[in-house]
């Protein structure tokens, strides 16, 4: 096990590179299953979910080279095989292997995935999608077995725009006989990515980054080369540190444009920002106007800055709401916060937050990767030495973040406990 010992009261200065988006990468890893040949992505964040997904390449039969951020997959040999539940239950984004076999191999024999336990996460509509186009579910115990004699292209309609059922979909449909349209699809920035190197391998999809999605299936895929796009909520999480205890910070390569539902609440709040073709600068103030916000989909405020963002919140001026409408279970992180000093009070989804905080140094838990964040950012402004266990959730998603905090005058380490 690992644990983090972060010394507070430190400001951050310098500059912060953002690496390739965790959510991107991790669906375009599984898609370039779909070709016979040769895949390859750049900006791969090294994160350890990326390293789980490389595992099920591997043993799927797939040849892997990575070097630095660039990794080439060659699917030459890969075959279809029921991919071992201790492996796919590593990570969420195991499920994508469902949509990526199911569209090439017509079968697909996978257990339930797994992530960060903030919420019940069904995967009903990537099945029923499924289903739609053709193929019939089993379940058996843990195991889903998704077969069809022929993938045909139909109308799909989420009642909520999933982004793991919007992608699952995509993959599915490549090669699907005919045209399928998703209606109420997902727009994250991840959902484009995916579309854009299924195009550059040869598929016909249209309408990514609206809600309407169509995917006219073609019969074969080829190579492709694509850049994964940077990380919204990597970037996000690193603005919210530098509203919290910045001299002058500058986070780098990232697209403005995805995180203005967060730039605009920090200015609301009072935060001096200034914002780049592809970065943004940002310095801590003395005082902060509360605010309230309802995470949302893409543009709306994502749920993944919801948790990082509280301990802002706690240090603003008077009384703030979260409102979480995406996962029922996302407030894993208030206990240690509370113990860190934050008057917050959570009633079903909703969070009350009163500040202003003076945070304390405590032994704190991560139970998922943005409560992880969301500590961290706290243990920044703390007095004293905060020690964080369960680090491994934040090392599935956030790329070398002890060496770009030190590298801008955070006091961190990582160390191995029993
Ligand atoms: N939902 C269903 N049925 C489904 C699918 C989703 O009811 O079949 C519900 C979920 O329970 C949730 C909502 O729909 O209430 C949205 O879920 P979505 O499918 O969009 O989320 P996801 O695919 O499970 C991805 C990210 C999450 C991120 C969410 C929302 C990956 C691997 N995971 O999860 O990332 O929070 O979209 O943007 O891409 C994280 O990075 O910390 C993280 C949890």
């Amino acid at each position: 096990m690992k644990q983090m010992i972060l010394e507070g009261g430190h400001k951050l200065t310098g500059v912060i590179e953002i690496s390739g988006s965790k959510n991107s990468a991790v669906a375009l890893v599984p898609a370039s299953l779909l070709t016979n040949g040769i895949i390859e992505l750049d900006n791969v964040p090294e994160i350890s979910d990326i390293d789980a997904l490389i595992e099920i390449l591997v043993f799927l039969g797939a040849k892997v080279i990575r070097k630095d951020k660039s990794m080439k997959i060659d699917c030459t040999n890969v075959q279809n095989k029921e991919i071992p539940e201790q492996i796919s239950k590593r990570l969420r984004a195991s499920y994508y292997f469902m949509g990526a076999l199911l569209g090439k191999y017509k079968h697909v024999e996978m257990y339930f995935p797994g992530g960060c336990s903030i919420g019940k996460r069904p995967i009903n509509f990537h099945l029923e999608g499924f289903e739609k186009l053709g193929a019939k579910v089993t379940v058996e115990g843990n195991k889903y077995i998704v077969k069809a004699d022929e993938l045909i292209g139909n109308d799909i309609y989420f009642d909520i725009a999933s982004v793991g059922a919007t992608i699952n979909i995509m993959l599915a449909a490549t090669y699907a006989k005919g045209v399928t349209t998703i209606h109420n699809a997902a727009k994250e920035p991840h959902v484009v990515n995916v579309a854009e190197l299924l195009n550059k391998m040869g598929a016909k999809v249209t309408g990514a980054g609206s809600n309407e999605i169509q995917i006219e299936g073609v019969s074969t895929l080829g190579n492709a080369q694509i850049k994964v796009v940077p990380d919204y909520i990597e970037a996000g999480t690193y603005v919210i540190a530098g509203a919290l205890c910045a001299d002058h910070l500058k986070v780098r390569n990232l697209v403005p444009e995805h995180i203005v539902s967060l730039t605009k609440k920090l200015e609301e709040m009072g935060a001096k920002l200034e914002i780049g073709e592809d970065y943004i600068c940002i310095q801590s103030v003395e005082h902060y106007q509360p605010t309230d916000i309802k995470t949302d989909v893409f543009p709306g405020f994502p749920t993944d800055l919801q948790q990082p963002f509280t301990p802002l919140l706690a240090l603003a001026h008077g009384t703030s709401t979260i409102n979480e409408t995406i996962f029922e279970n996302r407030y894993m992180h208030v206990p240690y916060l509370q113990e860190m000093g934050c008057k917050i009070k959570v009633l079903d989804k909703v969070a009350q937050i009163e500040g202003p905080t003076i945070f304390h140094a405590r032994h704190v838990v991560a139970t998922d990767l943005r409560a992880g964040a969301s500590l961290i950012l706290a243990g920044l402004v703390a007095e004293g030495v905060t020690t964080i266990e369960g680090i491994e959730h934040v090392l599935r998603g956030y790329e070398n973040i002890v060496e770009k905090l030190i590298h801008v005058g955070a006091k961190i380490s990582i160390q191995e406990i029993e």
